[in-house]
């Protein structure tokens, strides 16, 4: 009787450990075509649906026995992951990886993000600011200088901007009138790269670091759920900005972040829309 019950044991083991192992490979087979999707520029969550939806056209062709028509449902879709056929030289794309940046939701925010041009009023508090710069305060810096600060631009200061930005491009305007372009956003946040002098890390190195942080505040403020666009210009270094700004000689100014509500318009349209990412290839090569 113990031996029957062992063995019952033994068997409901394997019964649940195949479970598992199928349970496994629907997984990685949802996963492959959620990556394949993804890869065709279906960036968003909308791609699981459509994995969703790959996945049911391939049971219901097994089911009415098209077994030949799901495995070239399936086929298509490992297809479109195919590894890149290695050049004679170049990077090694034999051995596959191992990240997923679908399923990671930090390189599948890295992967998504857009810049919204056009930004709804609410704007992130000054204290939401905060805790967006502690957590880009990471970025990569050389000897730890700290080579860069934002400051915020909200309210009457938009216009302030507007009439520097007027001076240095000589616009002068009928009273009343005003440069609206700083008014695209209720917050904009602008960016100074302020390298110090050291012997062991030049200022390109420093300006590498200023706008780290600035890709570094687009990211948070995506992944944080706010619109954000980067702007800068001809006119951003000219005397009358750079006064504005209160620039030392040595400092730069990297430009704007106009920050703001992704609209509801925007968000629907996001989750139709496709934006295939840019062959990675092009990126990367050997010496
Ligand atoms: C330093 C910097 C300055 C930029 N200045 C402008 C600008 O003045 N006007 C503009 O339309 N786009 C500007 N861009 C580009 C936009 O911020 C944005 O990256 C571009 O429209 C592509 O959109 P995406 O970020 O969704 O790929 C700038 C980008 C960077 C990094």
């Amino acid at each position: 009787m113990g031996g029957h019950k062992k063995d019952k044991g033994k068997k409901s083991a394997h019964k649940k450990h195949k479970r598992t192992t199928d349970a496994g490979d629907a997984c990685e087979v949802t996963k492959d075509r959620v990556r394949a999707h993804f890869l065709d520029g279906n960036t968003g969550p909308w791609a699981k649906n459509l994995a969703a939806q790959d996945a049911q056209t391939a049971r219901s062709a097994q089911s009415e026995n098209y077994a030949d028509l799901a495995e070239d449902a399936a086929a298509s879709a490992s297809d479109r992951t195919a590894a890149v056929t290695p050049s004679r030289r170049g990077p090694d794309y034999s051995v596959p990886s191992s990240i997923d940046i679908v399923a990671d939701p930090v390189l599948h925010a890295l992967s998504t993000r857009r810049s919204i041009s056009k930004v709804d009023p609410e704007t992130p508090n000054d204290s939401d600011l905060l805790e967006i710069i502690r957590s880009i305060s990471s970025v990569a810096d050389h000897k730890s200088l700290r080579p860069w600060r934002f400051l915020i631009i909200r309210g009457h200061d938009r216009h302030r901007l507007g009439d520097a930005l007027d001076e240095a491009a000589g616009v002068v305007r009928k009273p009343g009138e005003t440069n609206t372009k700083p008014l695209r956003a209720e917050l904009l946040l602008a960016l100074v790269s302020s390298p110090v002098t050291h012997d062991k890390v030049p200022e390109w190195e420093q300006h590498a670091t200023a706008a780290g942080a600035g890709h570094l505040l687009e990211l948070a403020l995506w992944q944080a759920g706010w619109g954000v666009m980067w702007r800068s210009g001809t006119l951003t270094n000219t005397e009358p900005v750079r006064r504005l700004h209160r620039l030392a000689d040595h400092e730069l100014l990297m430009g704007w972040f106009y920050i703001g509500a992704v609209s509801e318009r925007y968000r629907q349209r996001l989750t139709t829309s496709t934006r295939p990412l840019p062959k990675p290839e092009q990126f990367l090569d050997t010496l």
